[in-house]
């Protein structure tokens, strides 16, 4: 599926050739997802052009402090992106990911907290793990006794007084995404980091890897001599260290790979 509007990139065939035998030649593959692999489900991306990022503020709505300021305005903001999400489904590429995953040779790990990996595996029946170091929307976190629990539907955002509470301690519950300045949780992201350091290919797709300590994980896959793939319409940091870059769409190229 494109996104209505956008003009089609040409894929260069060459470059989807030598993926495609660095994949087969690839004993354990990493992919490495952001936003770009969810865009064309129709789900923001944070920077560039239409990133939410140009309209909103991370320091008011993403971190610890504007929670604590006023959890009533970050409550509300992410009411707003789980009822975006819901709406959406997997793309193509989510689907490919899941069908290369479910083969048992390829972990994803994402830095995305829309849970579309995970639908696209149970959809397909393929049994892989999706490993989420920013957590996911679809939970909330007790602020009191760190419990978390299947997020809400509906959560009542008219004032303060009127947020989910923990069932447990009445502690204020928060949704179960890492804001920034705080820690990713330490087991995800050591697994992300052994996948990574384990894997022949690194293919790192629709992230701008701007953000630490996720854009580091590709460097563990050349440490341990490896090489990275990227899938991106633009360049990133990473591309310079990327055997191949393939400039094209989530959505497109992914299947491309894995028919
Ligand atoms: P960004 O919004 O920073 O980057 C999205 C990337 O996707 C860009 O490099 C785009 O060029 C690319 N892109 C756009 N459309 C694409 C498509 N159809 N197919 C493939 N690529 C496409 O998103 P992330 O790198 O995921 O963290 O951002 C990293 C973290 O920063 C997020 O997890 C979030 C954010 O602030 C927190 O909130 C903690």
């Amino acid at each position: 599926m494109g996104a209505p509007g956008l003009v089609r990139l040409p894929i260069v065939k060459p470059a989807l050739d030598e993926v495609r035998r660095l994949l087969r030649g690839a004993d354990r593959t990493l992919a490495l997802t952001g936003a770009g692999v969810s865009a064309e489900s129709g789900v923001p991306t944070f920077r560039g052009e239409e990133g939410l990022w140009k309209s909103y503020r991370p320091e008011d709505l993403a971190t610890p402090q504007a929670f604590r300021r006023d959890p009533r305005l970050v409550w509300e903001w992410y009411a707003w992106r789980r009822e975006l999400v819901a709406k959406c489904a997997p793309n193509a590429g989510h689907h490919a990911l899941a069908g290369a995953a479910g083969s048992g040779r390829m972990s994803v790990v994402t830095q995305n907290v829309d849970g579309l990996h995970e639908r696209a595996a149970r959809e397909a029946s393929a049994f892989s793990e999706t490993l989420e170091l920013h957590g996911s929307l679809f939970r909330d976190r007790c602020e009191g006794c760190g419990v978390r629990f299947p997020a809400r539907a509906d959560v009542d955002t008219t004032s303060e007084e009127d947020l989910p509470r923990c069932p447990v301690c009445s502690g204020l519950l928060r949704p179960d995404v890492v804001w920034f300045g705080e820690s990713l949780d330490q087991t995800i992201l050591n697994s992300a980091f052994s996948a990574a350091l384990e894997a022949d290919v690194c293919l790192v797709v629709g992230t701008s890897a701007l953000v630490q300590p996720a854009a580091s994980i590709p460097l563990a896959t050349l440490e341990g001599g490896g090489v990275l793939v990227e899938v991106n319409p633009e360049s990133t940091p990473l591309t310079a260290l990327s055997a191949v870059s393939v400039r094209g769409r989530a959505s497109e190229v992914l299947p491309a790979l894995f028919a």
